[in-house]
Order: structure tokens, then C-alpha cells, then sequence
């Protein structure tokens, strides 16, 4: 099946707090982006590949450029996007962007620069299988609980109090690439233009939305060095990866 491969890295990078789009920021002697096309590529699961990047910027416009010379023959298709306002709007910008008669397509985070081949195999075989929609997972580590703000006499003693405790062992932590049929996210992603305010700025990955629509989303195991590079400590680990057993 004809498979694209969407990524989004179109961000700001407020968080990691290098003063430049996180795409740009070096990572073992390259960008954050440059490992991650570097990994779509050699996954070998994408015939076109379609990167969201900040509206106006031309250094990453460059440097995939320049990384799309150095491709092989048969290789895949490299397109440039400018991405949106939020991650979703990146996504559909890429979305519009695709070649007719792309059947599946995987949406991954640049800031995920160091995902391993073989999820993206594991999403993409997933797809191939009959899965409309699939994500990597991980185990969650840390007990995860729900809180609401405090009020009244409580809101002396601490800001938050907690609601609830889930069940860990149904808990996942999620990561890209996602991978679904093109139909379905597109469908999914144009319910999603019509979200208020508050609605969008809830929508934190693409799986969500196509759950909306009632349809499974499938779960297959992710990998821990395809952690999200969000934070400065996140980019710290990123790096001892890249000098360690697993670089
Ligand atoms: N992203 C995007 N377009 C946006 C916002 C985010 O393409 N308008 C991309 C980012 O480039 C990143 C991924 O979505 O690869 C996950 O987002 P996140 O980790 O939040 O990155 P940033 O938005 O850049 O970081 P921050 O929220 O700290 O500013
Ligand atoms: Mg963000």
C-alpha cells in the first residue's frame, strides 16, 4: 500500500527554550529534524514524506533540501509544508499536501528524533494488517491521578486535590508515528475544524480524534529512546543516548 509519512515540526519550542524552532536545535552534531528524516528514511516505510515546518522559516526549508539532494534513487518523495497555529493545524496543512492515492499514512512528532525503525515497521505492519488506526504505547511507570483545582478553606492548605487514582496497568503512554488510514484521519481531522476553542487546544494527538468518530485505534509497543525532546533534561537524555549502547 501506498504509505506517506507526515512530520510535524512546525513548533516553537517554548519549553526546550533554545530561543529557536525545535526542529533547529542541535542534537549529537545535527538537528532534531535531520535525526528524525534520517529515521523515517531508513524505516523505509514512506513513499512520500511531507514535513510541517514553521510558516516563514527558511533554515529548515534549507537543511531538507539539502538532506532530500543526498536521497537515493527510489527513494521517497520529499515535500515542505508551513505549518499552522497548533499541532493539529500542522497536520492538516500536511494532510492537504499529500499524493493522490496514498492509502496510509503515520503521523510523527520531529520532536521525536530518535524513534527506532522498527516502531515505525510495527505501526505501518499494524496498517497492513487492517488496522484503520494504530499508536506505539508504552507502559506507564509513575501512579497517574486525576485532581481539580481547591476551593474555598482547602485552597489555604494546597491548590490541587485529587479525584482519582487509574488503574495503572490500563494506563499507556503514547508516542508517534500513528498510523491510520488516510480516509479516516482526514475525516477525523475536518470533525476537528469545527472544535471551539477550548476543544482544540484539548486535542494533544491525532488518535484522539479518530476515536471520536467510534472508530478502534490499535496499540503496539513503542520504544523508550523515542521519548518526546520537550524539556532541557529530555534533550540531555537524547544526547546520552546518542553516545551510549543504544546510539
Ligand atoms: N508542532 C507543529 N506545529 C505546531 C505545534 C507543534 O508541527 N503549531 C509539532 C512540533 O514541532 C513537535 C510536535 O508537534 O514536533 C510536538 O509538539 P511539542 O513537543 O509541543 O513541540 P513545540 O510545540 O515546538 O514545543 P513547545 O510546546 O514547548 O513550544
Ligand atoms: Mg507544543
Amino acid at each position: 500500500a501506498v504509505t506517506a509519512v507526515i512530520v510535524v515540526a512546525a513548533g516553537s519550542g517554548e519549553r526546550l527554550g533554545y530561543g529557536m524552532p525545535k526542529a533547529q536545535v542541535p542534537l549529537g552534531g545535527e538537528t532534531i529534524l535531520m535525526h528524525a528524516l534520517r529515521g523515517v528514511v531508513s524505516s523505509d516505510v514512506a513513499r512520500q514524506i511531507c514535513v510541517a515546518v514553521p510558516k516563514g522559516d527558511t533554515v529548515l526549508r534549507e537543511s531538507i533540501a539539502d538532506f532530500t539532494v543526498d536521497l537515493v534513487d527510489g527513494g521517497p518523495e520529499v515535500t515542505v509544508v508551513d505549518g499552522g497555529s497548533s499541532r493539529a493545524n500542522s497536520v492538516r496543512a500536511a494532510l492537504a499536501a499529500l499524493e493522490d492515492g496514498t492509502e496510509f499514512v503515520l503521523v510523527h512528532d520531529a520532536a521525536r528524533a530518535l524513534t527506532p525503525e522498527r516502531v515505525f515497521q510495527r505501526v505501518a505492519d499494524a496498517l497492513s494488517s487492517g488496522a484503520k488506526a494504530v499508536i506505539p504505547a508504552m507502559p506507564v511507570v509513575d501512579t497517574i491521578k486525576t485532581v481539580a483545582e481547591t476551593d474555598g478553606q482547602d485552597a489555604s492548605i494546597a491548590p490541587e486535590v485529587v479525584t482519582g487514582t487509574a488503574p495503572r496497568e490500563q494506563l499507556r503512554a503514547v508516542q508517534t508515528p500513528q498510523g491510520f488510514e488516510l480516509a479516516t484521519l482526514r475525516r477525523a481531522h475536518e470533525a476537528a475544524e469545527l472544535f471551539d476553542e477550548k476543544q482544540a487546544a484539548a486535542v494533544t494527538d491525532d488518535a484522539m480524534l479518530v476515536e471520536l468518530l467510534g472508530v478502534p485505534v490499535h496499540a503496539v509497543r513503542g520504544a523508550s529512546q523515542s521519548l518526546k525532546i520537550t524539556t532541557p533534561l529530555d534533550l540531555i537524555i537524547a544526547e546520552g543516548l546518542l553516545e551510549g549502547p543504544l546510539g
